[in-house]
């Protein structure tokens, strides 16, 4: 009997229904057992977000402030053959909860020596994120052997724009011309090659070797254009991050006048440096060619993009 943990938090449920169709083929084995532990924040972050939470929340994510959870249905002496960690980017950071959980006394006992494959869900800003999620599976002990990442269709552009709106106001339908915001149903439901793979890879022990599991399934597609601009970005929300938790915790009102000033340079930011990087890397692209590559073939580890096994995997 194989056992596999899967981390279960999301506010939308896109986050969910992506973990679901990758467990699938695996809750529907009888030689594998699966365990759910879904994170409960005790302080629930609401969805939608009013706009002051929303960047409220960006001094702790930036840093890796863990927020208290729930007790855990887990004591910390189970022994998983995987674990499977569904995650959603906040700020350039790993998710609050996911972070808390990474943190968590009982998920280090867990972890530690185990196989853990990342499954990622976000706008498209996802590379620094994970440099950030290596780091903590690296305190906690624990072997990252796959990473699967899923990113908005639609053009960045919009998506600067349809995201915040999804978020702030719950709507996803695509408007004045742009697409939907969030994830495609197609995306997600082609996500179930990933658990037949996995299943497959358990049943053959291939869990316990070195190699990847779900390489040859187009598990990830990195952008490494976007690398400059979330260096830029992380910079600043480490920085301005650390006068907002001097002002005070989440929700003071000491907090305001700094989120007000932050959320002007944010804009300018976004409408300067992103489009700024992006066209000057265009420029520079024959030069660049050979880093973009290298940093492209980095940041798709230990998955990759190659696409040559998806065939065999669509059961
Ligand atoms: C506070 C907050 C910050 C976010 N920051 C980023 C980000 O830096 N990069 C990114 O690609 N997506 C970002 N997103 C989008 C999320 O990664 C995710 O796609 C969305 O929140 C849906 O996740 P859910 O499954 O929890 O509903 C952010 C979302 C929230 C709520």
């Amino acid at each position: 009997m194989k056992k596999v943990l899967v981390v279960r938090y999301s506010q939308t449920g896109q986050l969910t229904a992506l973990a679901e169709q990758i467990v699938a083929p695996l809750a529907a084995d009888p030689r594998i057992e699966v365990q759910v532990q879904t994170l409960v924040p005790l302080e629930p972050f609401a969805f939608p977000w009013s706009f002051f939470a929303f960047l409220d929340a960006f001094p702790e994510s930036a840093h890796m402030v863990p927020p208290a959870l729930a007790p855990l249905s887990l004591n910390g002496d189970e022994d998983f053959d995987l674990v499977i960690l569904p995650y959603q980017v906040w700020f350039l950071a790993p998710s609050q909860p996911i972070t808390a959980f990474l943190k968590h006394p009982v998920a280090q006992r867990i972890l530690r020596g185990k196989p853990v494959v990342t499954v990622i869900a976000c706008r498209n800003m996802w590379l620094a994120a994970q440099e950030k999620m290596k780091s903590l599976l690296v305190d906690a002990g624990a072997r990252l052997i796959d990473n699967v990442v899923l990113t908005d269709p639609g053009p960045t552009l919009a998506t600067f724009i349809t995201t915040p709106r999804w978020l702030l106001s719950g709507k996803k339908d695509g408007f004045w011309g742009m697409p939907p915001a969030g994830l495609s149903d197609a995306q997600i439901r082609a996500s179930r090659r990933f658990g037949v793979a996995l299943r497959d890879a358990l049943l053959s022990d291939r869990e316990r070797g070195a190699q990847p599991l779900l390489s040859g399934l187009g598990a990830v597609q990195a952008d490494p254009r976007l690398y400059i601009s979330e260096k830029a970005g992380t910079r600043s929300f480490y920085l301005w991050g650390k006068l907002l938790l001097a002002a005070g915790p989440p929700g003071s009102r000491r907090r305001v006048p700094l989120l007000a000033l932050y959320v002007v340079f944010l804009i300018m930011m976004i409408v300067t440096i992103v489009p700024a990087s992006l066209a000057l890397q265009a420029l520079l692209r024959p030069f660049l060619r050979p880093w973009l590559t290298k940093m492209k073939f980095q940041f798709e580890q230990p998955s990759g993009s190659s696409t040559e096994r998806s065939h065999f995997h669509e059961d």
